[in-house]
């Protein structure tokens, strides 16, 4: 048994209301006690009789971000088509195409390689679980390897092979969504089934049918729903129990009504909306209709190309219209819920010991300093860590 003491914490976040002030449970003074990897206590004072101590004085002790959503296997980037963004071009789904080309032409080292490289950026920003999505392969050889690589970064395993439909099936897209179905889904073994429910991607019907597929092969449905223009992907997200509908910018109050009769989480990306120039206030729609919330950063060459969870709570307080707590609460309880842990994304008694310490006193100046990286040092299972490995 190993044990560590974090004590002397300046502002710790438990994500936890009943363990301390406000929405966040904040405790001051506190140390938190973790064994193999475990918090075992929390408490005032200085505990005794520990193996190692990290004074946290003048610092924040936070949950590990938990990032939901990104699709970090791809090669290249579009940086063209940000510039042009800025000069008033629309973001579509056209994009897609460039990126799974270069992706298609990656061997497996420069695709891990390159996981690896965003991953690590991830955890210096406070990451400690990420979700992985294919969906730049679209063939079944390329959409099994980027799976494959994916599962040797994480649990959460995302297959979107329903991305876009691939140039080769233009003509064919019902060919593309019976390969996805009859094909790509029986073999992968992913945890998650997503679809690209909206323009330019795919219909209702065929993201209904590829969920069901995923669903009937033991994977659980997450979607991404309205992000271009409103459509059935929330209704579909709903019935089929999904664990969460993505983007969902472009929601009804139909949607909005029915996701907070749900226990589908919305997982709102901030990065997306900042770089594809959505309306704002996003967020206050689904607060206050009592939505379960979180926020991911979307990193993918297109639409979101950051790692960084704290930029992302950032531009969900500035863009998205959150307060800053509804911001961290979404970044770590949040994207929790939206994966369906139960053993992340709070500091509490039996969850996992995955912290970020900020070199801040308190969680605002996640928000309130954008773009300074603030985190002193990020803890996997009760261990600081600077490369992610799984
Ligand atoms: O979540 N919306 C679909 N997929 C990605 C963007 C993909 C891309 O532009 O390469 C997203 O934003
Ligand atoms: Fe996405």
């Amino acid at each position: 048994m190993s044990s560590i003491a974090f004590t002397n914490i300046h502002t710790l976040v438990t994500s936890d209301s009943s363990l301390g002030e406000g929405p966040l449970g904040v405790l001051h003074g506190a140390s938190v006690i973790t064994e193999d990897g475990i918090v075992t206590e929390i408490r005032q004072g200085i505990p005794s009789g520990v193996d190692s101590e990290v004074d946290c004085s003048d610092k924040t002790l936070l949950p590990g971000f938990v990032d939901s959503h990104s699709h970090l296997i791809f090669a290249g980037d579009r940086a063209d088509e940000f510039s042009a963004r800025s000069r008033g071009q629309k973001y579509t789904a056209g994009g897609i195409a460039s990126t799974v080309n270069a992706t298609r032409h990656a061997s497996d080292e420069q695709l891990r390689q390159n996981a690896q490289r965003l991953l690590n950026e991830a955890l210096a920003y406070g990451t400690t679980t990420m979700e992985i999505k294919s969906g730049y392969g679209l063939t079944e050889k390329d959409e099994l390897r980027s799976i494959d690589i994916a599962a040797e970064f994480t649990e959460e395993t995302t297959l979107l092979a329903a991305h876009v439909i691939p140039e080769d099936f233009l003509t064919d897209p019902d060919g593309y969504v019976d390969l996805i179905i009859n094909s790509i889904i029986p073999k992968s073994n992913s945890k998650w089934i997503d679809v690209f429910c909206d323009l330019g991607a795919f219909n209702p019907e065929q993201s209904e049918a590829i969920l069901r597929a995923g669903i009937a092969q033991g994977m659980s449905a997450r979607i991404h729903a309205n992000q271009l223009s409103a459509g059935k992907g929330v209704e579909i997200a709903v019935s089929l129990g999904a664990a969460s509908a993505d983007h969902v910018s472009k929601s009804t109050k139909a949607d909005i009504d029915l996701l907070a009769s749900s226990t589908t989480v919305a997982t709102l990306l901030p990065g997306a909306e900042f770089s594809t120039h959505a309306e704002e206030n996003l967020g206050r729609r689904f607060l206050d209709a009592g939505v379960r919330v979180a926020i991911a950063s979307d990193c993918n060459p297109g639409s979101s190309f950051t790692t960084s969870m704290p930029f992302c709570i950032a531009a969900a307080v500035s863009i998205l219209g959150f307060t800053v707590e509804e911001a961290v609460l979404a970044a770590t309880i949040g994207g929790a819920r939206a994966l369906r842990r139960v053993d992340i994304g709070q500091i509490s008694v039996g969850k996992r010991a995955d912290f970020v310490l900020l070199d801040a006193p308190s969680y605002i100046h996640l928000a309130y300093r954008p773009g300074v990286n603030l985190v002193h040092s990020t803890y996997k299972s009760g261990r600081a860590v600077t490369s992610w490995q799984k």
